[in-house]
């Protein structure tokens, strides 16, 4: 979840390049930040000079500026806390020995190693597992013919996960790094080399990276560059361009990146779906090798992941098991990876992350039970990212990065990507060219799909009148029924993550079961009520809330023939091929949990407790 960036570079000095780094990872944490670098002290001699402070990157920026720091090797670290409160002490990087190191991920046996080293004499600043890392080295630093196998050494004694970016005062220009578990990237310019978390952190400076692999470690100058597998056999990788390098990563016209990833979801869906549609079938090449042959295999799904990817398996689950006739299980990764799951035969694993890094998720894809996988196929935004890489077939979004802690274009191509994905299954059952009625429609409404989320937006005014309400709101209650029901978990998920209110979801089937018992004037119930066959049941629960005095706001169709009136806004939503209402109607559920978070007050693009990549367990 904290963001590493590091440089080695020939004569540039590093510094604004670690703090636009920063900048651009502080989606994964921002409790307090700080940079390390070795600075010239004259002679040909460098001192190792560290800065750090609580808060956001903003907050270091303001530390260093009494201190202008200029030199060529140097690390820096934004900080989602696991142990140890955010404090100045707390952040990295953790210095010992003329070492300073930064780390993202959790070392389990940091108990006993932290025993350990005191007994050895190493004196302890902060609560944090990260420290212990540095003093390890550092000690195996004593004991090591050189300072790679010091550092190959104290790796073997971690159990957990780290990447790790090192410097130390007596190697003047040489950035150390590992992997194991979390994710880091080595950018690769003729001015020198790079380390972070994401790409996205050094597209100032390079398009070009290599993706280390688990267990991996570095030692890379300006010029030169060594990669060694955890055995300690030297590896080879290759350099790749990254996919995204064109995408703009400023805010644009817009005031907060969520708000610019809510708009760009037409364009966003148009890119998802790019290559993918034939006339009246899709293709199916895309996946990898073999999966055209596997799918027509699948006798059952999982779908595995977390937060709104999860969501976005709970609505795929409706689609496959309607459109295609799969059985379909969806589990969210947290719960899948600890328990023994029954694997019925030809089942094909589903995981889906935005960013690919998710801890739980690909802990439930390496975990597997494998007797009767056919096979995994990872839904991603990342090209590159581990998941993408682990499992046996890739179908990537193509949303873009996404900067907003609230995920927005990434669960609408996501839900792009499934429907594509339940028209594929569909299709990999029918021998010869030609399309079925289904896929034939699924083809139809697919291609409707990026018009169909701009006609969405044109509700944004009258989302941000209706915003007003919430300036009170403690709770409230969102209803949805098939599909839509996990569109309204979706909804109260984005609503409570950037605005703080107490938000739940039910199917609407479900209120007079308990949740009922809660509505009155103060509680608002979101709902969306989409033209299809469970319309009129939807319109009844509905009823059962007025008729308690609850205050509805209802994203509904043309055809439920309602209007506003005493206890009920009515937002009538532009007319949508049913197969595809679940993706527009998440659209104006996103706009009101934005522009409630503007009314609140809150910070939209990074909430509070949160981080963007959640890369611990
Ligand atoms: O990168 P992933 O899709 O694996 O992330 C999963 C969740 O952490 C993520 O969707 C989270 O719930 C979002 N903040 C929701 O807006």
């Amino acid at each position: 979840m904290c963001g590493i960036v590091g440089a080695t570079t020939r004569a540039h000095n590093t510094t604004p390049i670690l703090l636009e780094g920063l900048q651009r990872l502080e989606y994964r944490g921002y409790d307090s930040a700080g940079l390390a670098l070795l600075v010239p002290a004259g002679e040909g001699r460098t001192r190792l000079t560290r800065v750090r402070a609580t808060g956001k990157v903003e907050a270091l920026h303001t530390a260093l500026g009494d201190t202008p720091l200029k030199g060529y090797l140097g690390i820096a670290h934004t900080r989602w806390a696991t142990h140890g409160v955010p404090a100045e002490h707390n952040a990295h990087p953790h210095i010992s020995d003329g070492l300073a190191l930064v780390h993202n991920g959790i070392i389990e046996n940091h108990d006993t190693l932290r025993r350990r080293l005191e007994s050895e004499g190493f004196v302890f600043t902060s609560d944090t597992d990260t420290e212990v890392i540095a003093h390890l080295i550092a000690w195996h630093d004593r004991h090591s013919p050189d300072r790679i196998t010091a550092f190959r050494k104290a790796l073997q004694d971690l159990k957990g996960a780290y990447a790790i970016a090192l410097i130390h005062e007596d190697d003047p220009d040489t950035l150390y790094c590992a992997r194991m578990g979390s994710p880091l990237v080595i950018g690769v310019a003729e001015s020198g080399h790079f380390v972070a978390s994401d790409p996205l952190a050094l597209l100032s400076v390079t398009d070009q990276f290599i993706y280390l692999e688990e267990g991996d470690m570095a030692s890379l100058t300006p010029t030169e560059r060594q990669i060694w597998r955890a055995c300690g056999n030297p590896a080879i990788l290759p350099v790749q361009r990254y996919e995204y390098a064109d995408h703009s990563l400023d805010k644009g016209e817009y005031r907060h990146y969520m708000l610019k990833e809510i708009h760009e979801q037409p364009r966003a869906i148009a890119d998802t779906l790019e290559g993918l549609l034939g006339e009246d079938r899709v293709f199916t090449a895309i996946l990898g090798p073999d999966a055209e042959q596997a799918l027509s295999k699948v006798r059952n799904i999982h779908i595995v992941a977390c937060g709104t990817s999860y969501h976005a398996g709970l609505v795929a689950r409706y689609w496959i098991e309607e459109h295609a006739g799969i059985p379909c299980q969806v589990e969210v990764a947290s719960e899948y990876r600890y328990r023994r799951v029954m694997t019925p035969p030809d089942t094909l694993l589903v995981v889906i992350s935005q960013s690919g890094e998710t801890a739980d998720t690909l802990a439930a894809l390496r975990h597997a039970n494998r007797d009767n996988l056919l096979g995994s196929l990872a839904l991603c935004n990342v090209p590159g990212s581990s998941l993408t890489r682990e499992a046996n077939w890739r179908l990537l979004t193509r949303a873009g990065p996404e900067i907003g802690v609230a995920s927005t274009k990434a669960f609408t191509t996501q839900l792009t990507a499934l429907l594509w994905l339940t028209c594929a299954l569909i299709q990999s059952r029918q021998p010869g060219q030609g399309g079925t009625p289904v896929t034939v429609d699924l083809v139809h409404a697919l291609r409707s799909l990026p018009q169909a989320v701009a006609d969405s937006l044109t509700l944004a005014p009258q989302i941000e009148t209706l915003a007003a309400r919430f300036a009170e709101t403690r709770h409230a209650l969102f209803l949805g029924r098939g599909a839509h029901y996990p569109v309204a978990m979706e909804g109260a998920l984005k609503l409570k993550e950037i605005s703080y209110i107490h938000a739940e979801a039910y199917a609407a089937g479900e209120l007079k079961h308990g949740p009922l018992a809660l509505v009155d004037q103060h509680m608002p119930v979101i709902s969306v009520a989409p033209s299809n066959s469970l319309l009129d049941k939807l319109k009844s629960n509905l009823q059962e809330v007025r008729a308690r005095g609850g205050q509805l706001i209802v994203f509904g169709c043309e055809q439920a023939g309602q209007e506003s009136g005493e206890g009920i806004e009515w937002l009538t939503m532009p007319a949508v091929d049913p197969l595809i209402a679940p993706i527009a109607h998440t659209v104006p559920l996103q706009l009101l949990s934005y522009e409630v978070a503007l009314v609140k007050g809150t910070d939209v693009d990074k909430p509070r407790n949160l981080a963007k990549s959640v890369t611990v367990e």
